[in-house]
């Protein structure tokens, strides 16, 4: 598609602001889920602020796969959450990240171990953006299992929490066809990946992207039928930034 045909495509979602509101809502949005949510909670409000530079955390990120045995607060969860998928303009829902159209295909998680995290017991939550809250989905640990889908990578393990990223590959597609799927939803999560690194180095947390895993099988421990994109290790770096 060229420049024109992707601004055309998408100029009648940016618009008229009733539009695309109508646009979002009967768009595709929903994914196959076989959970129930069981419990919701309500995430501290992110902060805008640091004093730690975008060029400063652009220069020293790193992947990061050894971590302090020291539990997350909810804040820094939080405030992970919304470099992922935080929304930061009401009216029409726009995100911290890009997305082609405006489509957002993506849905994060996060797979919390048991004293990981003060204030979330052990188990799968997924995040909503418009409450900037947390829904249960699962109870439970299950970061041995996610180690073991993601070919026994040990720092699935030893992470306070694991993000995980999926797509819903439809929120896209039925806009943009194939090449929504082989191409805009990959880059957005790129995006999202960037987001949390450097947003990492801003709380002292460490991270890495991981792409090596069983698609069949983190599909099983979340519960959803939705297409695991990454799953990222998140910890208190060892001897900080
Ligand atoms: C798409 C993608 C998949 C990756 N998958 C893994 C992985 O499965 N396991 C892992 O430890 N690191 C993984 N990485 C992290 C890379 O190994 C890392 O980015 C690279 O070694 C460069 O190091 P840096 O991130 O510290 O600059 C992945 C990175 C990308 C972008």
């Amino acid at each position: 598609m060229d420049r024109r045909g992707f601004l055309k495509s998408t100029l009648y979602i940016v618009l008229p602001g009733v539009f695309v509101t109508g646009l979002a809502l009967i768009g595709y949005s929903g994914g196959r889920r076989t959970y129930k949510p069981s419990e919701r909670i309500s995430l501290p409000p992110p902060r805008y602020e640091s004093n730690v530079s975008v060029e400063y955390a652009l220069k020293v990120r790193r992947s990061v796969r050894e971590y302090e045995d020291k539990p997350l607060t909810l804040e820094q969860v939080s405030q992970l959450l919304w470099a992922a998928q935080g929304i930061t303009e009401k009216r029409y829902g726009f995100r911290t990240a890009p997305s082609a159209g405006a489509t957002y295909p993506l849905e994060v998680y996060i797979v919390v171990k048991k004293n990981s995290v003060i204030g979330l017991s052990e188990g799968i939550y997924h995040y909503l953006p418009r409450e900037h809250g947390l829904e249960l989905i699962k109870a439970g640990d299950y970061s041995r299992e996610l180690m073991e889908a993601c070919l026994g990578q040990e720092w699935v393990l030893q992470a306070a929490v694991n993000i995980v990223i999926t797509a819903i590959y439809e929120r896209t597609t039925w806009r943009y066809g194939e090449r929504g799927r082989i191409r805009y939803v990959h880059m957005e999560v790129g995006h999202v990946g960037q987001n949390i690194y450097l947003q990492c180095v801003s709380l002292g947390l460490g991270c890495v992207v991981i792409g090596a895993f069983y698609d069949s099988r983190v599909k099983e421990i979340l519960g959803v039928d939705e297409e695991p994109l990454y799953v990222i290790p998140v910890g208190v770096k060892k001897g900080g930034w």
